[in-house]
């Protein structure tokens, strides 16, 4: 099984965390650097990505988050070269095909958060399917993809207009995201050494704590959501007071 039985022994959990902590959300940056590191097609390096989103996904439901996003698909990403969209898109295929597999065996409730009609109906019917049937596991695990902050906000708006609201509330707004009754990211982790938002979440990190690391995703490890998470506790949150 591939999500809860990794081929390689389970990570001990150095941390735990408690309410505070619920939900961490990452910026998955870097594979291509580490892949041209190694003298590689930038597509190695989403494939040894793929494994780590999977190595960290793991870890962050045994330290006891209940919550996790991962930003692997941004709308503009369609701009890069053809082969390497292939190779993600790929990538994301053979990982629906394996959730669909095996989803009655995990804890994790798969989510895939973006503008979905951008695939093909098959993959969408897949997408919708997996969510419904793990709505009830304990662990939700939103996964971006085709996915941009502001293309969300419009979406959330004109979904208002076509309920015929004239005014609307930041409550309005919240009903209509994508990441629906999921709760902001208290964190928001960053790799690859750049100190950007990149169009992701940016209606729910308005109070988000940020980490920036320069590891570069494939590398990233459950030690380094050790440092992060550290460091989260070490912040104080004052929400906007005193
Ligand atoms: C950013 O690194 C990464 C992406 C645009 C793709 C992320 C995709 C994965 C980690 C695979 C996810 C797979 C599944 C199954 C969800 P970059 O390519 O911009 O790196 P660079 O900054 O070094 O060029």
């Amino acid at each position: 099984m591939f999500w809860s039985k990794p081929k390689k022994k389970q990570e001990t959990a150095a941390v735990r965390v408690d309410e505070r902590l619920q939900h961490i959300a990452f910026i998955m940056d870097g594979n291509g650097r580490w892949a041209k590191k190694r003298g590689m097609p930038r597509e190695y390096g989403h494939t040894h990505g793929a494994a780590t989103f999977k190595k960290i996904g793991r870890y962050c439901e045994k330290i006891g988050l209940k919550y996790m996003t991962v930003y692997a698909f941004s709308t503009e990403n369609w701009k890069r070269p053809q082969k390497e969209v292939d190779a993600i898109m790929k990538l994301f295929d053979d990982y629906i095909e394996e959730c669909f597999q095996e989803m009655e065996e995990d804890n994790v409730h798969f989510r895939f958060i973006g503008n979905l009609t951008a695939f093909p109906e098959t993959t969408q019917s897949k997408m919708e399917r997996i969510d419904r049937e793990t709505a009830h596991k304990p662990f939700l695990l939103n996964i971006a993809v085709n996915y941009g902050g502001r293309e969300e906000i419009a979406h959330a708006c004109n979904a208002l207009i076509r309920e015929g609201k004239r005014e609307v509330s930041e409550t309005d707004i919240g009903r209509h995201l994508y990441t629906l009754e999921c709760p902001d990211p208290d964190l928001i982790v960053r790799t690859g050494g750049d100190y950007r938002v990149s169009n992701f979440l940016l209606w729910q990190s308005a109070y988000a704590e940020y980490y920036f690391t320069p590891t570069l995703w494939p590398d990233y490890s459950p030690r380094d959501v050790d440092e992060a998470v550290a460091a989260f506790y070490g912040r104080k949150r004052r929400f906007g007071g005193l």
